[in-house]
């Protein structure tokens, strides 16, 4: 896998049938063309009824499949050709109808007769008015498909098309899209690791209503989740405050002050392959914290402690438990970069660190972008140019996969071993 984007080059069949979420499949089909899918639509008759052939076609640059006969002229057998190549199957929406025609294996149509053809997973997004969603027959037409190990996301509850509210919206675009990666991700370089990464900025609390916190977004390690996840990894994401959320299919934990990522990081230690400590943890907490908002003729000055080190602590109990074998850190710093990032990872006993000098105005802090230099043990620095923070990640990743490899081939860079200073 040498993209970024787990989409980038993937054949994906999309399957549009008659209901009017048919145009949120328009969106669907676009995310999927601009990360770089290889996307054929396939619509029954009833979804041109809703949306045209035409906007499919525009966007994914194929004309979409409306009809069996329409794949016959080449030597293979037109639909049999289609489903052999494809990489994964969605079907957006899916109406009650043709789920019934699926769990019976009723190939009348260019799109039921591909579903039975393929060899890829499926994933289907479920849309219609609640009482036909709740019908047995629709249950027990749906449990057909999940047994055969097809991936079901939503209905959603809300707003319905005929104005009353219950289960039967489709899962938004986003979310579709968000399942398809970790579908096709499933058997990736990562499967079978598991990743811890913090990220987000701590809070401590100086009254009910302050607190001191930092800029932190939580943005570079959402990505790394996002992207450890995209490769099979099994993702723990510990976050404090983010104003982004964290993405589906990983286990997220909030744990908003730094004694709370201490406990929720020593917790998951024993179950952790690699570490990545993306968050911005304070150093310093209120000695006090108030029980009732604090007054401002209560005095002047916040009394400060210390914060426990999380990456200290991890250290520490590493070397008891033979766990995580990889530890990364992240240094945010102003001045003197390189001297200060070296020392933390030499401090904290790590394997790599992630330096980002935070004065930049489109690199750290809030923004989509991140320019990192990578540090390792050996005294390697690999700067990389500003990036996407999931090309960031994609590389963080890379080196960290490097090292996993160079450990299970025998050299370890392991517990207590000498870092170069
Ligand atoms: N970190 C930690 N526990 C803390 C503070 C930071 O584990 N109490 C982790 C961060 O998640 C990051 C690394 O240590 O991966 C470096 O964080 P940074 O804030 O850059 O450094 P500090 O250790 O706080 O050192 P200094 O304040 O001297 O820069």
């Amino acid at each position: 896998m040498n993209s970024v984007n787990i989409l980038s080059d993937k054949k994906i069949l999309l399957g549009v049938t008659g209901g009017i979420a048919a145009y949120k499949a328009v969106d669907i089909c676009s995310q999927m063309v601009q990360s770089g899918a290889d996307v054929r639509v396939l619509m029954t008759y009833s979804a041109q009824k809703f949306v045209t052939p035409l906007t499919f076609g525009a966007l994914s640059g194929r004309e979409p499949v409306r009809d069996l006969w329409q794949l016959y002229g080449g030597e293979e057998i037109g639909h049999v050709a289609l489903a052999k190549e494809a990489d994964l199957f969605i079907i957006a929406p899916l109406t009650a109808h043709t789920l019934a025609r699926l769990a019976h294996g009723m190939a009348d149509g260019a799109l039921v007769a591909t579903a039975l053809s393929i060899q890829c997973p499926m994933l289907i997004a479920p849309a219609m008015e609640s009482h036909m969603w709740e019908h047995p027959a629709t249950q027990s037409n749906l449990q057909k498909l999940v047994k055969w190990g097809v991936t079901v996301v939503g209905p959603e509850p809300g707003r319905l098309a005929s104005g009353a509210s219950g289960v039967g919206r489709m899962t938004e675009p986003d979310q579709i899209v968000e399942q398809a990666r970790m579908i096709l991700g499933r058997s990736g370089p990562l499967s079978g690791i598991r990743i811890t990464i913090t990220a987000g900025g701590t809070r401590e609390w100086v009254d009910p209503v302050r607190f001191m916190g930092n800029r932190a977004s939580g943005k570079m390690g959402v990505a790394l989740a996002r992207v450890a996840r995209d490769q099979g990894a099994h993702v723990n994401l510990i976050y404090g405050a983010m104003s982004v959320s964290p993405p589906m299919g990983i286990d997220a934990i909030e744990a908003i002050r730094a004694e709370d990522m201490l406990r929720e990081t020593l917790d998951l230690l024993p179950e952790t392959d690699i570490l990545i400590s993306a968050a911005a943890i304070a150093d310093f907490r209120p000695l006090t914290t108030h029980d009732t908002k604090l007054k401002k003729e209560s005095g002047k000055g916040i009394e400060l402690e210390r914060t426990p080190d999380v990456l200290k602590a991890v250290g520490e109990r590493r070397s008891a438990i033979g766990m995580p074998r990889i530890v990364v850190g992240f240094a945010a710093e102003t001045s003197d970069l390189l001297q200060n990032a070296t020392r933390k990872m030499k401090n904290k006993n790590l394997e790599m660190i992630i330096l980002n000098d935070v004065t930049a105005t489109d690199a750290g802090f809030g923004v989509d972008t991140n320019r990192v230099h990578i540090l390792t043990r050996d005294g390697a620095v690999e700067s990389l140019p500003l990036m996407d923070k999931e090309e960031v990640a994609f590389n963080i990743l890379h080196r960290i996969r490097g090292l996993l490899g160079a450990q299970s081939i025998g050299w370890s860079p392991g517990i207590g071993s000498v870092i170069p200073s």
